[in-house]
């Protein structure tokens, strides 16, 4: 039997209905629509109803996954959710959502690395159907950021907002399709190419929630020392994107379009120069999103696959970094 690997069947998304403008925060907070455009990038930001949870915003997004993979429920047998804002302490997010597609069978659990978290779920998931132990995954990154949120602290509570963005990934054995220029076999083939993973935990006091069952009844707030973040996040990411290509002998001229974690507009554009990517290659959607931690790169990947900027067999290349710290890419030949 050839190896398998994994293939992205459909992707979807969801975004609560709620749309805060910069100009509506500033009437709430000391800010101003110029200062965050300047420092951010960010115009808007989408929030969750009261009542509307992370579980109701990945349901949302698996559905529309699997509608666009032609897929039916039955046949996942495996749910990765990454969030940092389940609706319970327990269950998961992952087996709420399973219990929702009533599903009995297979698995379903969450991943946690903060912005990274897709990125961290898609490892886990490509891994386990490379191992022959899943066939279908549904890999969804979900968030209610506003719910971690200090509405008081404006270095902060201008930056996040929520939704949630997936992918099906399903089991194919490796076929060499011969797409796309240079690179190494693997890199010619259709599927999630490699992903790589990094933490630091000693750089946790960077960005952190202040609360959680274990240390307090409170859920706590989100708390960033921005400009450490902002630094290390240029640095960091530049590694793992050379780090990624150099694994499968790709350059910089074999991507076809980045899709990156989207916290900020000058990290996007200053990752880009490092790694001499035109910028009119890097799908950009922080402006009407903002940061939506482990949501933003699926929700990214479908606007830019309805859009009809993402073809197949271009190769994608995703990369993120978030608390803990954590960061990590990967890269996939659509
Ligand atoms: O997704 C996980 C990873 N997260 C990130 O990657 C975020 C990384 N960090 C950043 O994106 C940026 O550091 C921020 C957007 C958070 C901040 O931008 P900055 O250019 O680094 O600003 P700063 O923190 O150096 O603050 C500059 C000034 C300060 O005033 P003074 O001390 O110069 O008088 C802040 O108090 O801007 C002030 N400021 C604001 N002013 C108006 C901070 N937040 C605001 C605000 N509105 N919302």
């Amino acid at each position: 039997m050839k190896p398998l690997i994994s293939k992205i069947a459909g992707c979807g998304s969801y975004l609560p209905e709620r749309v805060l403008t910069n100009d509506e925060l500033a009437t709430k907070v000391d800010t101003s629509d110029a200062w965050i455009v300047e420092r951010t990038g960010i115009r808007q930001r989408h929030i969750a109803a009261e009542g509307e949870f992370t579980s109701d915003l990945a349901f949302e997004a698996a559905r529309s996954a699997l509608a666009d993979a032609g897929l039916a429920a039955a046949d996942v047998d495996m749910i990765v959710v990454a969030t940092t804002t389940p609706d319970y302490t327990f269950p998961s997010v992952a087996t709420q959502v399973q219990g929702r597609l009533a599903l009995g069978h297979g698995t379903a659990f969450d991943v946690q690395a903060a912005c990274s978290g897709f990125i961290f779920g898609l490892a886990v998931a490509d891994n386990f159907i490379k191992s022959g132990q899943a066939g279908a995954v549904l890999v969804i990154g979900a968030e209610t950021m506003s719910r971690i949120l200090d509405w008081k602290d404006r270095a902060t509570c201008v930056l996040f907002g929520d939704g949630a963005g997936a992918v099906v990934l399903v089991a194919a054995e490796k076929e060499q399709d011969d797409l796309g220029r240079g690179g190494t076999a693997n890199a010619r083939v259709r599927g999630v190419l490699s992903t790589h993973l990094h933490s630091d935990g000693r750089l946790a006091d960077l960005l952190y929630v202040d609360g959680g069952p274990s240390t307090s009844q409170a859920t706590g707030y989100l708390r960033m020392q921005g400009r450490e973040v902002f630094r290390r996040a240029v640095v960091n990411l530049s590694d793992v994107v050379v780090e990624a290509m150099t694994a499968n002998g790709l350059t910089a001229d074999d991507i076809d379009w980045v899709v990156p974690h989207q916290a900020n507009k000058r990290i996007l554009d200053g990752t880009a120069r490092k790694l001499k990517l035109p910028s009119d290659r890097v799908v950009v959607t922080i402006d009407r999103h903002a940061n939506t931690s482990a949501a933003s790169i699926p929700l990214a990947l479908d606007v830019a696959v309805r859009d009809g900027r993402i073809q197949d067999g271009q190769l994608i290349l995703m990369e993120a970094m978030g608390g803990g710290m954590t960061w990590g890419a990967g890269l996939v030949r659509w």
